[in-house]
């Protein structure tokens, strides 16, 4: 067995990652070369605009906007992928493998949707597919999902993994900024994109959970059967009464086993907060995974970004290159997985607070508790307060319910004369 003197690479994307990914082997050539005893050199990068300034020397790489002068080109080995999309880069990778290439890629929209069909591909052609870098970024949470927790049943992952999302929130909390102020910010930023529908929908955070709860739960996960609410109906009173209830408000990616099945979601939750995840400000990411053997662990870090998106991707370019060194059958095993019962979203068990507006009367909210009482929900907490002249704000928390129930005597509650609106509705954690 002798080690290759030199690995060659592909970048598809000279962009935020592809840039960081470039930066980090410019910057650590000396320190990967020990830890694998190979040159890595990236030499061409297929990029859509010749003429566009990059954020980083690009000295000794070919630039070129012909998508087969990297794929078909014999002296590459390893193919990054991260230029985005579905559609061209599905056709991209394909050909790499085909053309007997590794594949790198940051692409979580196309995990999520394609992972399967391309890890097929890639099993077929004796190649594999790394993508560590597509959620969480800079995290390492692929790999311990994979390798380091393999020997455990896992109960639940639950995260916060959109730091777009986490960084409006966070705003709006430590700042008692509105939304529209906080997405403004997080834009001049640079955490948030001028079109910010797929992070503040929630859609984002769901293809990365697709991607988790498929290897945590040994299970083929479809974008569709993930439950998703988007954050843009929390305003700042939520956000005061939560603090006032003991509660931070987190758009929470939770993926659950039970005996009937998964349960998969992203919705804005409150959560207590003296739980781990209520400490995760700004723009970092974490993911809580509870196994039956190892217990509570936490996952923190940055989610994004040029270098820590590209950390995870040059580690994946390392164990690719250990792999070609060390002759390693790349074995896929999520190609295997099986498709596990979903629970429907009816069926779940969890406490809901309700923020309501009501004329300020005597017997409003006997009428709401017993609207309540019909379906047998219990109440936890409750708060009132005049808002107006006339109108009381009354915000309660319930005990456990099923949504089935929960969303019935809401209907009740509707219907109720002296009730002007329903302002707001959000899922409440468990305190551990
Ligand atoms: N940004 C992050 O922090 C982050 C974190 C985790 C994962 N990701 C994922 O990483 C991927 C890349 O994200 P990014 O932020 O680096 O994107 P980006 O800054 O927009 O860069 C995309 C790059 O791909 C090139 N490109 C796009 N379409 C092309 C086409 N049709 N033909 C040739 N070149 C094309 C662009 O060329 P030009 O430069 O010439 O326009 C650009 O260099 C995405 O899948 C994203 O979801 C990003």
């Amino acid at each position: 067995m002798s080690k290759r003197q030199v690995i060659n690479i592909g970048l598809l994307g000279l962009g935020t990652v592809g840039s960081g990914t470039l930066q980090i082997i410019q910057n650590n050539h000396d320190e990967i070369y020990k830890k694998t005893g190979t040159q890595i050199r990236i030499t061409k990068a297929l990029v859509r605009d010749l003429s566009r300034a990059r954020s980083v020397s690009h000295e000794g790489v070919e630039l070129t906007t012909d998508p087969a002068a990297v794929l078909n080109d014999p002296d590459i080995d390893i193919i990054v992928e991260v230029m985005g999309g579905t559609t061209l880069a599905k056709d991209f990778i394909t050909t790499a493998l085909k053309n007997g290439k590794y594949v790198v890629t940051a692409n979580k929209d196309l995990m999520a949707q394609h992972g399967v069909e391309l890890l097929n591909i890639a099993k077929q052609c004796q190649r594999n597919i790394y993508y560590e870098a597509s959620v969480g970024g800079g995290i390492p949470l692929i790999r311990p999902l994979k390798h380091c927790l393999a020997g455990n049943k896992i109960k639940s992952v639950m995260g916060i993994i959109n730091g777009t999302t986490n960084y409006i929130l966070t705003q709006m909390t430590n700042e008692a900024k509105d939304f529209a102020e906080a997405l403004a910010e997080a834009q001049a930023k640079g955490f948030a994109e001028q079109d910010p529908s797929s992070d503040v929908e929630g859609k984002d955070a769901a293809f990365k959970l697709a991607i988790l709860a498929s290897l945590a739960f040994n299970s083929k996960v479809n974008i569709a059967d993930i439950y998703t609410e988007s954050i843009t109906e929390i305003s700042v009173r939520d956000i005061m009464y939560a603090e006032e209830l003991g509660f931070v408000i987190k758009l929470l990616a939770i993926g659950e086993e039970s005996n009937t099945g998964l349960s998969l979601r992203v919705h804005p939750t409150l959560v207590p907060k003296d739980h781990p995840l209520a400490s995760v400000q700004n723009e970092f990411n974490a993911l809580y995974v509870e196994g039956d053997a190892v217990g509570e662990v936490m996952f923190y870090g940055r989610g994004a970004g040029a270098l820590p998106t590209g950390s995870a991707i040059v580690a994946d370019i390392i164990e690719v290159v250990r792999n070609i060194n060390h002759e390693i059958e790349n074995g896929i095993i999520e190609t295997t997985f099986p498709e596990k019962p979903i629970v429907p979203m009816k069926d779940r068990i969890s406490r809901f607070y309700v923020r309501m507006k009501a004329k300020d009367e005597p017997g409003v909210f006997g009428s709401v508790a017993t609207a309540f009482g019909e379906e047998q929900i219990s109440l936890d907490m409750i708060l009132q307060n005049r808002r107006d002249y006339n109108v009381a704000e009354i915000v309660l928390v319930t005990h456990d319910v099923s949504e089935e129930r929960f969303y019935r005597a809401l209907d009740k509650i509707e219907k109720l004369g002296s009730i002007r609106n329903l302002s707001n509705v959000m899922r409440v954690l468990e305190r551990g």
